[in-house]
């Protein structure tokens, strides 16, 4: 994946995005909705998964038929909201390893700060993809792969659902190196952060909180 940005504007994905806007869904369907949205993204998001071939026989004949190169992965949930990301993700790639990065505002700074920090010892032999379903200002994104780059990580590419232009101007600053993959751009953020038009609050929406 060489491009910075994706948005993975396939007919269904759009759809079911549309129906986990409308703040009158409810909070399992919303869930639900995220799951599926989750899987579409990750086919996306490993679209270029390394590939080899083995020797297969069919009823009527061998082939050289293609197979995932083996290639290890892990995936990375920015807690609370990624976890409604990674549950989808790993029914499709159930041999990945999860790791966790637990980041909050700091009110008087309003930086991130870190509170949780789990992932695979061998995240530098890894394919890293970083989930949050909402890339708002990008700062804690940005932190969360500052993160992982300092426990080794090399080759990470960040999944969202909704990204506002500013973060994903921050993110392209912070980590060009890192492309994107999401369900749609939207407008831009309000004064409290939130992304307009948006969904609300991913990680409210999702467990009900609010
Ligand atoms: N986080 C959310 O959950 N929603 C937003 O709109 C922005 C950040």
């Amino acid at each position: 994946m060489s491009d910075h940005l994706t948005v993975v504007d396939h007919p269904l994905v759009q759809h079911k995005l549309s129906l986990m806007r409308d703040r009158d869904t409810p909070t399992a369907v919303f869930r639900q909705l995220l799951r599926e949205i989750s899987q579409f993204l990750a086919y996306e998001v490993t679209r270029n998964l390394e590939m080899t071939t083995k020797k297969v026989m069919t009823p009527l004949e061998e082939m050289d038929a293609p197979v995932l190169a083996g290639r290890k992965l892990a995936l990375v949930s920015i807690l609370r909201a990624g976890n409604g990301l990674l549950d989808g993700m790993l029914e499709l790639i159930p041999s990945a390893r999860v790791g966790f990065v637990g980041l909050y505002r700091d009110e008087e700074t309003l930086q991130p700060v870190q509170y949780y920090f789990k992932v695979p010892e061998d995240l530098s032999e890894r394919m890293v993809i970083a989930v949050d379903p909402m890339l708002a200002t990008g700062n804690s994104s940005a932190a969360a792969i500052d993160l992982l780059k300092g426990a080794g990580a090399t080759n990470i590419r960040f999944l969202c659902l909704l990204a506002a232009p500013e973060g994903i101007t921050r993110m392209k600053e912070a980590h060009p190196d890192v492309p994107i993959v999401t369900a749609a751009v939207d407008s831009h953020l309000n004064d409290n952060g939130y992304i307009v038009p948006g969904l609300g609050d991913a990680g409210d929406r999702m467990f009900g909180t609010k």
